[in-house]
């Protein structure tokens, strides 16, 4: 099948929709509160971020779009945000990239991605949303693949170019989105997302010489579990083991139906599957679903190249569905850092912190190693509003039960616990005790380790991250501290725990928080 080539049915007004948008973010930061807003995380200025989009490196900086809703601190109408950064640390705030047109993205430019193109010029692909009655949700939209290319080499200002790709127009297909395009072997791949009338979530492979016109190949993907009724963001990319062998990545965000409760929210998980991929056969996957993030506010992470050669992964921090203490404070949502993708030495995919992290590092406390005992507990920071904290821990000569890291302890007693179980090897992020928001706990096992544990977390003003054993494991999580200073404690219960290292940065901001 032939897909249609450029349909320019997108007469746009953006330049005024940006203007307003524009206007918009900036007297919401003028009112935003600052007690959880990132110092070193991506968020918008005010309202509501999603997804990461367009991630890439062109003319020197690198760029990160994402979903934005410049209007409230929830989902609406979406429009690409952007910020640009030569080191990757230290961003600047770009004018808002993409706005909703008069055409096929009237109600929304979804999520998509970037792609430098023959002629050297970033060209982004996302999806146009449209309602079919906008006022009533439910009545269902219309979703198809859109273009658009940069004008400027800082890709600040884009040139929308129509429709590429629509549903077949014998089916009534409702989630049709998210392209990430790449280039192999000289032809130019797709890939994006599908909720198919029957309920299954599916991704959908093209090819093109041009980069306009797409011949639809295969369906490279369904959802075997009947409860998936969508794949949003999916991605694909080759990795190189250890024996220099290329394996391939295939990751989703699935969106859940509750089968006993169809009314409910919809559940979402992002992961991943490692297999074979060529556009003649497919993708065969030889592992089952693998979560990328085993936190509470992890979904819809999308990755590219650097020039490099490394695959960097940026994901967005789902708020919490029931309880986003923020919404008051005019802005909602934040990416994660940015974090390299690799296999490690027995083929697993591990995730760390990309290497420019540690330019963000400011004053280094000292505290080396350290015997923590139940009593007392050890205060290693008074108040850390934006941290690093780098730990060994000694299993074999430790005798604790649950050991680890009170974070965002505040004098009212409030904090969030991250504890390692010697005896599951279960890694915990306990909100129960936290400031505010919501209250319940991440649990992931890990690979038994015979006598070192090593954690890695970066506080942040309103969120945490922590990389287990060299990017294992991940948990990315929201903690909204009380008022008053934002204490780092460590702590061990049922015995002593033997820190063989630690070490804790203070971070400074990464522009964008001013
Ligand atoms: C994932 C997602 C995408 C969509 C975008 C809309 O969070 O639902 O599938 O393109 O968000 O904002």
């Amino acid at each position: 099948m032939k897909t249609d080539s450029l349909d320019r049915t997108c007469p746009d007004d953006s330049e005024k929709a940006i203007n307003r948008a524009e206007q918009h973010l900036r007297r919401g930061r003028v009112s935003r509160r600052d007690r959880w807003y990132p110092l070193f995380h991506i968020a918008s200025q005010s309202g509501w971020i999603n997804d990461p989009n367009g991630l890439s490196y062109y003319h020197g900086r690198w760029h990160v779009y994402y979903q934005l809703n410049p209007y409230e601190p929830v989902w609406g109408p979406m429009y690409w945000g952007h910020v640009s950064s030569s080191d990757m640390v230290t961003w600047r705030r770009e004018r808002v990239a993409l706005a909703p047109g008069e055409g096929d993205d009237k109600d929304g430019v979804f999520s998509g991605s970037a792609v430098v193109d023959d002629n050297g010029n970033l060209c982004v692909y996302y999806t146009g949303q449209r309602w079919l009655d906008p006022n009533n949700s439910r009545a269902g939209q219309t979703q198809v693949q859109m273009m658009a290319r940069a004008l400027d080499p800082n890709a600040v200002h884009f040139e929308k170019l129509g429709r590429i790709i629509a549903p077949p127009q014998n089916q009534r297909m409702d989630d049709f989105r998210d392209p990430k395009v790449w280039k192999q072997d000289g032809i130019w791949y797709m890939i994006h997302g599908v909720g198919t009338a029957q309920q299954k979530g599916q991704i959908w492979l093209y090819s093109s010489r041009d980069m306009i016109s797409w011949t639809f190949l295969k369906v490279i993907f369904e959802d075997k579990n009947p409860d998936v009724f969508m794949v949003e963001c999916p991605d694909l990319f080759p990795l190189k083991n250890a024996k220099g062998d290329t394996v391939w990545v295939l990751c989703l965000s699935e969106m859940r139906r509750d089968p006993q409760d169809p009314d409910a929210e919809t559940n979402v998980v992002a992961g991943y599957m490692v297999g074979d991929f060529s556009p003649e056969t497919g993708f065969q996957s030889k592992t089952s679903l693998r979560k990328w993030d085993h936190g509470h506010n992890f979904y819809a992470p999308q990755s590219f190249m650097a020039p490099d050669g490394r695959r960097i992964m940026y994901g967005w921090m789902k708020p919490d569905s029931s309880s986003m203490p923020t919404i008051e404070d005019g802005w909602n949502g934040q990416l994660t850092i940015p974090r390299e993708v690799r296999l490690d030495s027995k083929g697993n995919v591990c995730t760390l912190p990309v290497s420019e992290m540690a330019e963000l590092r400011e004053n280094e406390l000292q505290a080396g190693s350290l015997l923590v005992q139940p009593e007392p507990e050890i205060t290693l920071c008074e108040d850390l509003q934006a941290g690093e904290i780098i730990m060994e821990i000694d299993l074999e000569t430790s005798s604790f039960h649950q050991a680890g890291l009170k974070i965002h302890a505040t004098a009212d007693g409030s904090y969030v616990l991250l504890t390692y179980d010697k005896e599951t090897h279960q890694l915990i992020l306990d909100r129960s005790r936290g400031g505010n928001g919501d209250r319940s706990s991440r649990i992931v096992e890990l690979d038994a380790v015979e006598n070192e544990l090593s954690l890695r977390v970066y506080v942040d003003r309103g969120s945490i991250e922590v990389y287990a054993n060299q990017g294992e494991a991940v948990l990315s999580s929201y903690s909204f501290p009380n008022e008053g200073p934002r204490s780092l404690i460590l702590t061990s219960s049922g015995g002593n725990m033997v820190i063989t290292q630690c070490q804790v940065f203070t971070l400074r901001d990464n522009g964008l928080a001013g």
